[in-house]
């Protein structure tokens, strides 16, 4: 282990979260993606950078709303190289005053759409155990797996 790289890296990682920060109109959109999201602000920052920067594709599950999903389309959106995002989300509903849902599916589609990302997203309705998802996913190269849900029954779904 290189301690100064490693420093160095964390070092390079805060000023490119800053400089993030620093773009008004990108910090006001995942502001905005923040908005309804379970999430803070610096978790749907370091979700964007992530999609923007991994070489291959994206694997989410627990994609509950999207805002996490919508934080990484806009990351792929500004990224040199063209990149999936596959999102699992088995549907849930959720009384809460900021971040509720009747039914977290279709709100994922109605947040991907109203933010132009609905054709950028692969959207997989089920359960990240089942084994029909499973067969989806390993149908699908990628190499990046970002998993957002703070539930107990989570997930790995099986990248390939
Ligand atoms: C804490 S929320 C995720 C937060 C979200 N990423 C955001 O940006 O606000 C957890 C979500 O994971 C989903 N989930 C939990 N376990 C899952 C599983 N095994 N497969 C698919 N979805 C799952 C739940 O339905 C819920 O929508």
């Amino acid at each position: 282990m290189n301690t100064n790289t490693n420093v160095s890296d964390c070092l390079e990682l805060m000023r490119k979260l800053v400089e993030y920060r620093q773009q008004k109109a990108l910090h006001h959109q995942l502001m905005k993606a923040a908005d309804c999201s379970m999430l803070g602000i610096d978790a749907i920052v370091m979700l964007y950078h992530c999609a923007k920067v991994s070489v291959g594709d994206v694997l989410e599950v627990g994609a509950y709303i999207g805002e996490a999903t919508i934080a990484m389309a806009m990351g792929v959106r500004d990224s040199a190289t063209e990149k999936k995002i596959i999102s699992i989300e088995r549907g849930c509903c959720v009384d809460h005053p900021r971040v509720g849902t009747k039914d977290s599916f279709k709100d994922l589609m109605k947040n991907l759409k109203r933010f132009g990302f609905l054709d950028q997203v692969t959207l997989i309705n089920g359960c990240s155990f089942d084994p029909n998802t499973i067969a989806m996913v390993r149908q699908m190269p990628m190499s990046v797996a970002i998993s957002t849900p703070l539930a107990t029954d989570l997930p790995i779904a099986a990248g390939s």
